[in-house]
């Protein structure tokens, strides 16, 4: 690191007036970080360096781009140093250093205790809210099991007011997180939180619609993840040793949980969605569907209860 505490950096090899003496610009501390995050092999150098300087100045992301000539003071300076200081050294994913992610045009608190809403998520709200739409009437009884920041169903509740939406997770402080997104984003009138396991906190309950982005990722496979998902809640991101722990139980369930014509849509990596397909066909679910993200991947396998005859 050379942003040094008094946030003048020498250049190479000279400690001397001509470093120490020198104004840092936004645009200078833009390059020098964008630079320095390159060669530490984060993907995103640009991108990580100007949300981390828009949010030690108290700007907005692209207000940097109207203020690239104005000197950054000091203390602002040693904020910024320290968030880079994390997102190298610590490979603090960037939206714990923020403490938001942006997820269905919504900001969303995060922290420790909640994974991160992922890009690949709204592939399963869009097909959610498709469904609902064409659903009369449109009042219906939403699940998101699972819920974590509430990204799902607080997405859902915010799109769909007349839905009344029940959100779970066995983790009682993501649930904590997701109550505050809920109030912050002015949703709590048709979004309740349920503390528990799997489909235990809904008791005998049926829903019109049922979705779920389980921690799904295999624990043996987990040596060659990011460093970043580290900081990731593991009950968030592990499904036991084969990825399987929640996803199993709730195929083999969730048709209970559901009215006739109900549907259900369910987060998948893609290896997963022909055994998850296939479960859902045992439980004797119909229309089953595979859905792909943006990237062109299976993410989600969707399928519906049968109509009563
Ligand atoms: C992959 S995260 C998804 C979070 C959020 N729904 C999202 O899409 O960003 C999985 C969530 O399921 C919760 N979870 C894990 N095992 C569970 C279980 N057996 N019953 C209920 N929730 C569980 C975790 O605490 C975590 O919040």
């Amino acid at each position: 690191m050379t942003i040094e505490g008094n946030g003048r950096v020498p250049s190479k090899g000279a400690s001397g007036s001509r470093g120490e003496n020198r104004v840092w610009t936004v645009l200078d501390l833009l390059r020098w970080t964008t630079k320095h995050f390159s060669e530490q092999g984060l993907e995103t150098p640009r991108l990580d360096a100007e949300l981390l300087l828009a949010h030690a100045l108290g700007l907005e992301r692209l207000t940097l781009y109207l203020q690239f000539d104005k000197p950054v003071e000091s203390g602002e300076r040693s904020a910024f140093r320290e968030l880079i200081r994390r997102r190298v050294s610590e490979r603090v994913p960037i939206s714990l250093l923020l403490g938001q992610r942006e997820f269905w045009s919504r900001s969303f608190r995060v922290t420790e205790d909640v994974l991160t809403p992922r890009p690949d998520t709204e592939t399963l709200v869009e097909a959610a809210l498709e469904v609902i739409r064409q659903a009369s009437p449109r009042s219906c009884r939403v699940l998101d099991l699972g819920t974590g920041s509430g990204a799902i169903g607080i997405s859902l509740a915010a799109e769909c007011p007349e839905a009344q939406v029940t959100a779970t997770d066995i983790c009682p402080k993501a649930l904590q997180i997701a109550q505050r997104n809920a109030d912050e984003l002015q949703v709590s009138e048709n979004i309740r939180f349920l503390q528990g396991d799997l489909f235990g906190p809904i008791g005998a309950e049926t829903f019109d619609l049922i979705v779920s982005n389980p921690p799904y990722l295999a624990r043996s496979e987990s040596g060659g993840l990011a460093p970043e998902l580290s900081h990731e809640p593991e009950q968030a991101l592990f499904g036991g040793p084969d990825g399987y722990a929640v996803l199993r139980p709730f195929a083999a369930g969730v048709g209970e949980r559901m009215e006739p014509g109900g549907w259900v849509g369910v987060e998948i990596d893609p290896g997963q969605a022909d055994v998850v397909a296939g479960w859902f066909a045992e439980a004797g679910l119909c229309e089953i569907d595979i859905l792909n993200d943006l990237a062109g991947r299976p993410r989600v396998v969707s399928a519906r209860k049968k109509t009563a005859t």
